[in-house]
């Protein structure tokens, strides 16, 4: 939506630039893409900011005079241009651009919305979450499950096919543990007996196997025993393992459910862990790979700035690395992708790097286009989350605990009544509360996450704008049906609040494609407080219902409803629920 203005000035800005070339006998011509368009530092300098430094090469002239030369050619319409130093400056016609935007957002409300086309035709997969099946997701799943989501999002925003996927770990000693412990002292329990959610329930018997090894280390031996029963397809095994592994799968699905994340394809690594060991040995014939002097099948990565990796062990069992490079050209093979986006946390840089570098080597073209959409840890304020004691922040009870402290805070503004269903509302609030707060940090860094804090209602908060679409929501709701002959004036919206708002409004096309580009979904987490800033002093300084004049009132109002329009579709690309009221 909103073909933005500074693309129309590009377009003038090189007609004007290649008519002053031409005028001086230089063949070359400047595309209109090749323009740089700049925002000036301050806004009594104007709205767009020329610089003419590039021309200087083609002109012999300096930019001052360039930029005089350039303004004699410019078809500046009702806006007005001005030389300021080696720029050209462009005060743009607030009501022209104005009337543009209230024209393609009643398009939009048609429902043809457009949108960025910079990835149009590109398949893209995107890998995220990828859980355990030994115990329920904890904190730092949420914050890769919504960076997974939010950014899927936004490159099918951008005309990309985007296939989300996860791929479940269900194997392995970590698995055996859980299956262990609760052979030995849980046998005939049930998450229905005990009453307690699914994977919850396997998550116990983790946390316990992890007790019991402190007395009893020996215990670790039988883990691995079991895991070799298992790989040799033990009956007995395999149907605990079956058991165990569908309460936690169902458990954590519940969980996606209650965020709004969701997948188009599962991989299982019980499925998975076998591939990539005839790539492996193929690349020994071609001497990518070396034997090492134990028989471990290795590689040496040391020109790439990496260590020596083994890849099979010297029993031929397969390692880590050795099921993703398996399993990513499996899936290039299944999916031709152009792009394949890992979300995985950061204390696996090294892995990916190697991987990459792998698959590059085994001649993988397409390897060059993986990329690892790493991220940081997420602690809450108290301390450090650990598994293995069992104080892993857990992810369904913080969201029970955000959702009760969104309950309180309905109770205390006495809002039960107005919105209906606090119950429904205060999910979505937690919700909102969450996603945003781990979004808005950019994903590489480590984060504390503050509960009270992003819950606040006034604050760099989801749930501020929740409140901004509800408080849109409820004013478009009293508003007076607009009359036949009302037709509404965009010059009336040419104050610098409204001017504010319109300019936020036209970058959001600009502000999707780049959070796609850059792959960082904090880039639309800002976009959007800065939209409910711009709307909240505008609607601070102008009565809107209650303006001086009808007339004002349907303008304010248009654009009040251009802003509702794309709030709640920027909302759905961070996964933040929208609400009517709250
Ligand atoms: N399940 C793994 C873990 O918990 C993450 C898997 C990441 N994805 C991958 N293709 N290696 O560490």
């Amino acid at each position: 939506m909103f073909i933005h203005y500074k693309e129309i000035w590009k377009q003038k800005l090189a007609s004007a630039v290649n008519a002053l070339l031409e005028e001086n006998g230089v063949t070359e011509t400047i595309a209109a893409s090749d323009i740089i368009a700049e925002i000036p530092p301050q806004s009594n300098m104007g709205d767009l900011g020329f610089p003419m430094f590039t021309y200087v090469k083609l002109l012999h002239k300096n930019p001052p005079q360039i930029a005089q030369a350039v303004l004699a050619k410019l078809d500046t319409g009702s806006s007005v241009a001005k030389v300021l130093g080696p720029y050209v400056n462009i005060f743009l016609d607030r009501a022209e651009i104005a009337g543009e935007l209230l024209k393609e957002a009643a398009l939009g409300k048609q429902g043809s919305l457009g949108r960025p086309d910079t990835l149009k035709g590109k398949r893209i997969m995107v890998e995220f979450s990828s859980p355990n099946t030994n115990k329920p997701l904890h904190l730092g799943h949420l914050r890769n499950d919504i960076l997974g989501e939010s950014i899927s999002r936004i490159l099918a925003a951008c005309g990309a096919e985007v296939r989300k996927v996860c791929i479940i770990n269900d194997r392995g000693v970590h698995i055996c543990k859980s299956m262990l412990a609760y052979r030995l002292y849980g046998e005939g329990k049930s998450p229905e007996s005990e009453c307690i959610k699914s994977d919850h329930f396997v998550g116990q018997w983790y946390v316990q196997f992890n007790r019991i090894s402190k007395e009893d280390p020996g215990i670790e031996e039988k883990a691995q025993e079991m895991l070799r029963k298992w790989e040799a397809g033990d009956e007995d095994i395999t149907a605990l393992w079956k058991k165990m592994n569908e309460w936690a799968i169902n458990g954590i699905k519940e969980t996606y459910k209650r965020t709004g994340i969701s997948f188009d394809t599962y991989y299982f690594e019980s499925k998975t862990y076998l591939l990539g060991k005839n790539e492996i040995l193929k690349g020994l014939e071609n001497g990518i790979f070396y034997r090492g002097a134990d028989g471990a099948v290795m590689i040496d990565l040391s020109a790439e700035g990496l260590d020596n990796k083994v890849l099979l062990r010297k029993d031929g069992t397969s390692i880590y690395i050795t099921q993703d490079i398996g399993t990513a050209i499996f899936r290039y093979e299944d999916w031709a992708f152009d792009r394949l986006v890992y979300v995985v946390g950061s204390e696996q840089q090294y892995h990916f790097k190697v991987l990459f570098s792998i698959l590059i080597k085994l001649g993988y073209i397409w390897a060059k286009n993986l990329y690892h959409l790493s991220y940081g840890m997420v602690n809450l304020p108290e301390g450090k989350m650990k598994s293995r004691e069992g104080t892993v922040v857990d992810a369904d009870d913080l969201l029970n605990d955000l959702k009760e402290l969104a309950l309180q805070e309905i109770k205390e503004k006495e809002r039960e009544e107005a919105v209906g269903n606090p119950e429904a509302i205060a999910e979505k609030v937690a919700l909102g509360a969450l996603h945003y707060y781990l979004l808005q940090v950019s994903a590489p860094k480590d984060m504390l996450f503050n509960p009270k804090e992003s819950l606040s209602f006034n604050g760099n908060t989801g749930p501020y704008l929740q409140y901004m679409g509800a408080r849109i929501s409820s004013m478009l709701r009293k508003a007076p049906m607009p009359t036949a002959t009302s037709t509404v004036q965009p010059e009336l919206l040419s104050g610098d609040a409204e001017w504010d708002v319109i300019k936020i409004l036209f970058d959001y096309n600009n502000t999707i494609a780049e959070s796609a580009e850059k792959m960082d979904s904090s880039i639309m987490a800002a976009y959007l407080y800065s939209l409910s800033k711009a709307f909240s002093r505008f609607y601070h300084d102008s009565p809107i219902l209650h303006a001086e004049h009808p007339d004002l009132t349907a303008a304010r109002l248009a654009l009040s409803e251009a802003v509702l329009f794309v709030l709640k579709d920027a909302l759905y690309l961070v996964g933040i629920p929208f609400l009517e009221v709250m």
